[in-house]
């Protein structure tokens, strides 16, 4: 990242149009704690990270930043900050304990209180119904794998929609199916912790079809609000023009992007290039039918951005970030470095330019199937104090965000590289630090400093940035 990509406050308010949405996003597994208070049932995550060696230093996700109990506080850090909207997630297991059968009102009473106290503070709620917490009996049925499970989600989003769609502004089915399928059932990084390589495409099927299932849920319940996905996408380059790289990083970019986005936007999967098509064999009898519903109109499409990825052939070496998984070293391409980048906590390159590439990318590749867009995450961990007494200063986060929202801003102002794409709004990943799944709280991401002994909130500079962002830009 060079300086002159981080706009200034006053820059980026200019190019911030008038009804353009600024918010912050969560997810309620990261941030809740109290995973057994109110009837909640245990989630495939309280599982993984009870075995040895999942998450960083035995971090336990029990009490995160005990946001269940501390909800008027964050949102009043929220109101103060003067974000349009929050997005945070429902927890299934909460909301359904089992996964299926009865629902626990008390589970939904929480969210409905959290909405309307969202509301009264003039915020916006933007909804996902799942972030990666699947319910635990589910899960030893199969889980993703299951056909079944794509039913229940369906189910479950019905009892949400039929509680909260009266006041839900935006609905988003699935948070990142590729991550629950790639690091949780492929590599065995996350929950389930399964270490499938390719046989774990099913789990990706059956999530977009759980998709498909519950926009069709949302809108036979009538809900009022829009509806969408999150998928997460990084533009994907071969690491040299050697042929063999160019293969991979084109196998590459299927199984991250368009495995997700190609059904849901054009209702078919992508065929891969025939060299690796044994590799996509699960995609390959999937029927009509099922295509049909997982391509259902959306009303938006949510963007996680986070970084590019380049790809080159072989076996890696395990010392790129990315290639951690030992699953990773088994297959015959690795993640290559970005050694013109400044890198993040987690070793991730700082690539602002690529967010416009890549809303340039997703505008050629789905044309007018691409519904308007939000970037709903965007945002990175630095290394920070574990406690503070005073002022965090963050300038490298806000550095991140001046320069990933402005080159979004840009890129889609008139004249800009992807001037026909739409952009609704921003989402800076996350309010709070937070339970950072396999990697526990040894990354912060939040604006806000979370002490996790006393569970003090310090807000920092990038929270006075961001806040003085919102105050700035025209109404
Ligand atoms: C995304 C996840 C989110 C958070 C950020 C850092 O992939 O959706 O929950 O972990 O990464």
């Amino acid at each position: 990242m060079t300086v002159q990509d981080a706009a200034t406050v006053g820059e980026l308010a200019e190019r911030i149009r008038p009804g353009f949405t600024l918010g912050v996003a969560s997810a309620a597994f990261q941030i809740e704690g109290s995973l057994t208070a109110d009837g909640r049932g245990p989630s495939s995550w309280d599982a993984f990270a009870e075995k040895p060696g999942a998450i960083v230093d035995g971090h336990s996700p029990a009490v995160a930043c005990d946001h269940y109990n501390r909800a008027d506080e964050d949102i009043a850090l929220m109101q103060d900050l003067g974000v349009d909207s929050y997005r945070l997630s429902l927890s299934w297991p909460r909301i359904q304990p089992s996964g299926k059968g009865p629902i626990n009102q008390q589970g939904l009473d929480f969210y409905d209180r959290l909405i309307d106290k969202l509301l009264k503070a003039g915020i916006s709620p933007m909804v996902t119904l799942f972030h990666w917490d699947t319910p635990l009996p589910l899960e030893h049925d199969g889980g993703w794998l299951t056909r079944s499970t794509a039913e229940r989600f369906a189910e479950y989003s019905a009892a949400a929609a039929g509680r909260f769609g009266d006041r839900v502004a935006q609905w988003v089915t699935l948070n990142e199916p590729v991550s629950v399928a790639l690091q949780g059932y492929a590599l065995g990084v996350h929950a389930p912790g399964r270490r499938l390589l390719f046989d774990a495409l099913p789990a990706a099927h059956h999530q977009l079809l759980g998709h498909g299932l519950a926009v069709q849920a949302l809108r036979a319940e009538g809900v009022a609000g829009a509806i969408g996905v999150a998928n997460m996408h990084s533009p994907v380059r071969p690491a040299s023009k050697r042929l063999t790289d160019g293969l991979m990083s084109k196998a590459f970019d299927l199984v991250f992007n368009r495995v997700y986005a190609d059904p849901i936007l054009l209702g078919h999967y992508p065929k891969p290039p025939l060299q690796v098509r044994p590799w996509f064999r699960a995609l390959g009898n999937v029927s009509d039918e099922d295509l049909k519903t997982i391509h259902q109109p959306l009303d938006f499409y949510g963007v996680n951005y986070y970084y590019p990825v380049k790809i080159a052939s072989g076996r890696g070496d395990g010392t790129t970030p990315g290639n951690h998984a030992d699953m990773m070293t088994k297959l015959p391409f690795h993640l290559a470095a970005f050694p013109e980048y400044q890198s993040t906590g987690f070793g991730w390159p700082v690539a602002p330019e690529h967010l416009g590439i890549l809303l340039r990318e997703l505008k050629d590749r789905y044309g007018a199937a691409l519904p308007p867009l939000f970037i709903t995450e965007s945002g990175a961990s630095f290394p920070e104090p574990d406690h503070t007494a005073g002022p965090v200063h963050d300038s490298d986060r806000i550095d991140y965000l001046a320069s990933h929202l402005g080159h979004a801003l840009r890129a889609t102002a008139p004249g800009g590289i992807a001037h026909d794409v739409e952009l609704l709004g921003y989402y800076v990943w996350t309010l709070l630090d937070n339970f950072e799944w396999a990697a526990g709280y040894s990354q912060r991401f939040g604006l806000v400093h979370v002490d996790f002994d006393t569970l003090e909130r310090t807000p920092k500079d990038s929270f006075y940035w961001y806040k003085s962002l919102s105050r700035a830009r025209r109404s």
